[in-house]
């Protein structure tokens, strides 16, 4: 852990290793203080927040109260949120979130709990939201307020353009947050378009604030709320007026913080090879010059003067840096055989490699890896893919009514009761039911039948195709994963089957309750039980990145360009997964589409490859090496 106040920083942040070290220190905080009071007789007053990522503290103060014998008798809590429209009882509202994630857990007297009323009139929101503040007032205040943050700086639900006076009452939320909250209401359209929040100036009302983050997608929102000017554009920036509040970050959402991006701006680094090379790479593109025509004065003029005059002069430096970027472009995924490896990024033996491609969901392997893929299968690799969930969960009504449709007017006989309980079921679905298990298989086959004709147009075949269905997605909801045994038990066998040289995976350091991280962590303690054996001493594992978000060029241990004719039959296995695509097709859109969002990724990378000054490619796709345990 790191306590840092740097004169970047416009508001104190501790940064840990992941969020299960994160929370202990802020659970001791709250049980310390509740113990003090009971102590005395008196209660704590708990501002509480919803959300993935309070959920590990959730944990960790269950564990005080079951194993270490914490009574939460004099506890009253005040939840920041609640979404307007929503009763009690939907599976989505902060109601039910609550009641499942601590109240049910924990002794807190139902009359001490306190959660905007979500099913509040229109005519009497006004006074309700009132009537929440004066409570707040009545119980004392709040002694400690827990906060998460949404992408768009929110706090609570205050949006964008929130004021800092602003006090509890109903808010419209930014497309952003709809767009977040689509997965957990299975479709943008099902997510409400209102909320019940306390307003910024009720949670500075708080005498003491956590804001805790985890996982790279917060990291630009942490970056900008801590080190940029306070601004209603971020609501949480507010927080830099109040006097007793710390972030609690994990390493992935402080990455962004200027003392560790760029940590030679903010002190004397310790000159690792990764760090020199985020410094050229970096010098590189801020003077838009190539890496070999940066000069001494370059380096002097942009903090890196120790940088030169240790490792310098430049155009040695220089040299060093574009060999080391140089040597990792390969069209090579596999190794190339016969040839000296010293410089590449893989072996060149053994000449045929069995690869393993793991993806969390259908889609993220052709989409992040699709032209690395037909690659290694034309070069002879024996490659297999594991899908670790079935995906069901996102995939539209509409697209299983299409599905119904289609089977109904082949007239399949005997009619399948599997089919028609999905088709009873979804006459009668209510816009918040969640699925019938025949409706999720349902889905689950569309998306299978989705990925096999994406890989195909890659050169894999059904034989090479796994569908694991963890049961940690089937029996969950978004933002409400848990892992268990039985996950480990289905993941480990299977690579132990294949023996891999090579496992490609994704969810490092993605946020850790995602689809993507919780299939990360299966991963990780899978590779764990398998470490002894000795097949294992020869499988180097390469992570890939999801979504938009590419590795920073000093992470990059090998790219893997595309030629034209590569991208284009990319964009063709991405766009086989039909019902991933949007709802309302708009043809402007075109770049938020998987195939779109995937190729100026891919074009952008090679575009910066060829700022700094390497060779100008159509695409390309970049991968970092890990060890188990190793963070990297
Ligand atoms: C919602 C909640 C916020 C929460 C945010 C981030 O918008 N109203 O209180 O901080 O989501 O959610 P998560 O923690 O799942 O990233």
């Amino acid at each position: 852990m790191k306590h840092v106040t740097n004169s970047f920083e416009r508001i104190p942040t501790e940064v840990y290793k992941n969020s299960l070290e994160a929370i202990t220190s802020i659970a001791k905080v709250i049980v310390d203080l509740i113990r003090e009071r009971q102590s005395n007789g008196k209660n704590v007053v708990l501002g509480l927040a919803t959300g993935s990522t309070p959920v590990p503290l959730y944990k960790e103060l269950i564990r005080y109260h079951s194993e270490e014998d914490l009574s939460f008798h004099n506890v009253i809590t005040f939840n920041l949120d609640e979404y307007y429209g929503l009763s009690k009882e939907h599976p989505e509202s902060y109601h039910r979130f609550m009641q499942d994630q601590l109240f049910d857990h924990v002794d807190i007297p139902d009359d001490q709990i306190h959660i905007p009323n979500g099913m509040s009139q229109k005519q009497t929101v006004f006074q309700d939201c009132k009537d929440y503040e004066d409570a707040i007032v009545e119980a004392g205040g709040i002694d400690i307020q827990i906060l998460g943050i949404g992408r768009t700086g929110h706090i609570g639900f205050n949006e964008p353009g929130s004021t800092i006076n602003s006090r509890t009452r109903r808010v419209t939320l930014d497309s952003l947050t709809i767009k977040d909250a689509a997965r957990d209401f299975l479709g943008e359209m099902n997510v409400p378009k209102y909320a019940i929040t306390m307003g910024i100036g009720t949670i500075m009302d708080a005498r003491k604030v956590f804001l805790m983050a985890w996982g790279q997608s917060k990291a630009e929102v942490v970056k900008k709320a801590v080190e940029e000017e306070l601004s209603d554009t971020i609501p949480a920036s507010f927080l830099q007026q109040h006097d007793n509040v710390t972030f609690i970050l994990d390493n992935a959402a402080a990455s962004e913080l200027t003392y560790l991006k760029f940590p030679w701006l903010a002190g004397f680094p310790e000159w690792t090879p990764e760090l020199v090379c985020k410094a050229v790479s970096n010098l590189s593109l801020l003077t838009g010059k190539p890496i070999l025509k940066l000069i001494d004065k370059d380096y002097l003029e942009n903090g890196l003067s120790d940088l030169v005059t240790e490792l310098g002069p430049s155009y040695q430096l220089n040299i060093r840096i574009f060999n080391e970027i140089q040597h990792t472009i390969t069209g090579w995924p596999g190794g190339k055989p016969n040839v000296d490896d010293s410089h590449r990024p893989e072996r060149a033996e053994p000449a045929l490699k069995r690869v393993l491609v793991l993806s969390p969901e259908p889609l993220e392997d052709v989409s992040a890896m699709g032209g690395t893929l037909s690659r290694l299968v034309s070069q002879g690799h024996d490659v297999s893919v594991i899908y670790m969930t079935s995906g069901n969960l996102a995939v539209p009504d509409i697209e299983a009514r299409w599905t119904l449709n289609l089977l109904g007017q082949l007239k399949v006989e005997p009619v399948n009761s599997f089919i028609e309980d999905a088709n009873a079921f979804l006459i009668e679905k209510c816009e918040f039911d969640e699925d019938i298990q025949a409706l999720r298989e349902l889905k689950a086959l569309i998306r299978r039948n989705e990925a096999l004709a994406s890989l195909e147009i890659c050169g894999i075949g059904k034989g090479k195709v796994k569908f694991l269905h963890l049961p940690f997605y089937e029996k969950g909801r978004y933002r409400r994963f848990n892992i268990t045994q039985e996950d480990l038990s289905l993941l480990a066998p299977e690579i132990k089957k294949i023996q891999p040289h090579q496992i490609f995976v994704t969810g490092y350091k993605s946020e850790p309750s995602s689809v993507e991280g919780k299939a990360f962590s299966v991963f990780e303690k899978a590779i764990e039980s398998l470490l002894d054996e000795s097949w294992m001493k020869d499988c180097w594992v390469w992570l890939y990145r999801g979504g938009d978000n590419e590795w920073n060029i000093s992470e990059i241990d090998m790219a893997v360009p595309c030629s034209p004719d590569e991208l284009s039959r990319k964009n063709h296995a991405v766009y086989q997964h039909r019902s991933q695509r949007s709802q309302t097709p708009n043809i402007e859109q075109n770049h938020l589409e998987a195939w779109g969002q995937a190729m100026v990724r891919n074009r952008k990378t090679a575009k910066l490859y060829d700022e700094l000054g390497l060779a100008e490619y159509e695409s390309i796709e970049c991968f970092a090496r890990w060890q188990p345990g190793q963070a990297k």
